[in-house]
């Protein structure tokens, strides 16, 4: 590799990372709260060696060519990679990694906070506390739905899908799970899953909580009609990607009180803004796309994107290639 190749790095991700990039190359850091704007990202790419992206980059052919032949590997901050264009680096012969496994838990804690917070209406009982609007307890006040010994349906059983399905387990809780291809027979009696048809999931399930990729075939995979089989009451969860989720329906489902509540990590489109419907809805908790942001989760993100970067641009394999 050059004595000092040139490296952007699109945000300020943690040290534990960062500080190994700095050690090994000129880092142009883009150091703002917000990512940056599209022409500024073709403006600095231009002759990188490497691209440090983050989900908020889209990393396409445009992008590849504004950089130049001398880019050899783009390292995304997440286990997601959506944002790339796959085909397009291949072309270039550029690598692409990300960071799978270190953040498989952390994501899988806030599935199964949002879980319970919405089952349970945490954020409504906050604000009649705040609101002062607490005036007895009350037999009939903020009832929610029981967390144990529901059914929970997983769509997408891989890693952070098993955790929730380990997380279920200890909540007495019958998990079934849809995934393309079956779990093997250990995984499944480990963690007590059994594999369903996804109409049969949707139509059996108290909770579904969705952690599959976004690609063509799960763009508004939960459309009306998977709502519409979704049973009376439940329940939905997606910490997965917002695109998953056709929004338009999900608010009619839940203004109709076919569904008892959802909770969002993810939405389409990233950021949402405060006038969008699911926010006048009280039974819909929406949070800022933070699954896996602990300290500890962020540190070791910024290790394995560090570590991919550093290994693209040395020619070896990466750690974690896409
Ligand atoms: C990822 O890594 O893809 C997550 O969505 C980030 O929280």
């Amino acid at each position: 590799m050059p004595d000092r190749p040139r490296i952007l790095v699109t945000r300020r991700i943690p040290d534990a990372g960062l500080s190994a990039v700095r050690d090994a190359a000129d880092v142009d850091l883009w150091d703002e709260e917000l990512p940056p704007p599209r022409e500024a990202l073709l403006e600095r790419v231009r002759g990188i060696d490497g691209l440090l992206s983050l989900l908020t980059d889209r990393v396409d052919a445009e992008l590849l060519d504004a950089a130049g032949p001398a880019l050899r590997v783009v390292s995304n901050y997440a286990v997601g990679y959506d944002n790339i264009d796959l085909a397009a680096c291949r072309e270039r012969g550029v690598a692409v990694g990300n960071t799978p496994g270190v953040l498989t838990e952390t994501t899988a804690d806030l599935a199964f906070a949002l879980l319970m917070a919405v089952a349970r209406r945490l954020p409504e009982s906050s604000d009649f506390v705040r609101e002062d609007r607490w005036q007895t307890w009350g037999p009939m006040t903020l009832l929610g739905k029981d967390v144990h010994g529901a059914t929970l349906g997983i769509v997408g059983f891989g890693r952070i899908g098993r955790e929730v399905a380990r997380r279920a387990q200890g909540f007495g809780m019958r998990t079934l799970y849809h995934g393309r291809t079956r779990a093997p027979a250990e995984v499944e009696a480990e963690l007590g899953a059994t594999r369903a048809p996804f109409e049969d999931l949707l139509a059996a399930s108290d909770f579904v909580s969705l952690h599959t990729t976004l690609n063509d075939e799960t763009h508004h995979l939960i459309d009306g009609r998977a709502l519409a089989r979704m049973k009376a009451g439940a329940i939905l969860i997606n910490t997965s990607r917002g695109g998953v989720v056709d929004q338009v329906a999900l608010a009619d489902a839940l203004r109709s009180g076919h569904l008892f509540g959802a909770g969002l990590d993810v939405t389409e489109p990233e950021p949402m803004r405060a006038d969008d419907p699911l926010l006048a809805l009280p039974n819909c908790l929406v949070v800022p796309h933070v699954a896996s942001a602990s300290e500890r989760t962020r540190d070791r993100m910024a290790q394995k994107a560090a570590a991919n970067l550093l290994a693209g641009l040395r020619g070896e394999p990466l750690p974690d290639p896409v």
